[in-house]
């Protein structure tokens, strides 16, 4: 279960910004997400094609940011959805299971995910069976 988030946190403010930025013209669905670290705070929105199924998700865009600027280790993130109607399941605010399969590469067990609207969860509650490649050679 989800704990309570506090309501100022300023890094769901940070995905809430970064929802701003997202490119919807097909689906009008803004995300927003922001991953803390050592570095500060990147942002990352969802970035739809014409060519639909290449867009990319606000997550995944936050990690790529954050990898190619040279960042590996985050302490939270947080995501914004906020084209989600207020009353809505929790299922309407969760991250994809792409994304979720994304962030399991540099986060552990315990990894802190804010959910705007919905709370506070470990990495682990969401996504407790992540693939692993056996022979993995991390670099
Ligand atoms: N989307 C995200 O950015 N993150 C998620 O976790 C779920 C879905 C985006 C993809 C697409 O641009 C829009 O939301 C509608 O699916």
């Amino acid at each position: 279960m989800p704990r309570p988030l506090v309501a100022d946190d300023p890094l769901i403010a940070e995905a809430r910004i970064a929802a701003t930025r997202a490119y919807v013209p097909y689906s009008k669905f803004r995300v927003g997400a922001a991953l803390s670290g050592p570095f500060g705070v990147i942002r990352g929105c969802n970035v739809e094609n014409a060519s639909y199924g290449v867009g990319i998700c606000a997550e995944r865009t936050a990690i790529v940011s954050a990898v190619a600027a040279g960042h590996r280790t985050f302490d939270r993130i947080a995501i914004a959805l906020p084209d989600s109607p207020p009353g809505s399941p929790p299922t309407a605010f969760m991250p994809c299971g792409a994304c979720r399969q994304f962030l399991a590469e540099f986060v552990g067990a315990d990894f802190p995910v804010l959910i705007d609207g919905v709370g506070e969860f470990r990495f682990e509650e969401i996504f407790p069976y992540p693939f692993v490649l056996p022979d993995a050679r991390a670099n």
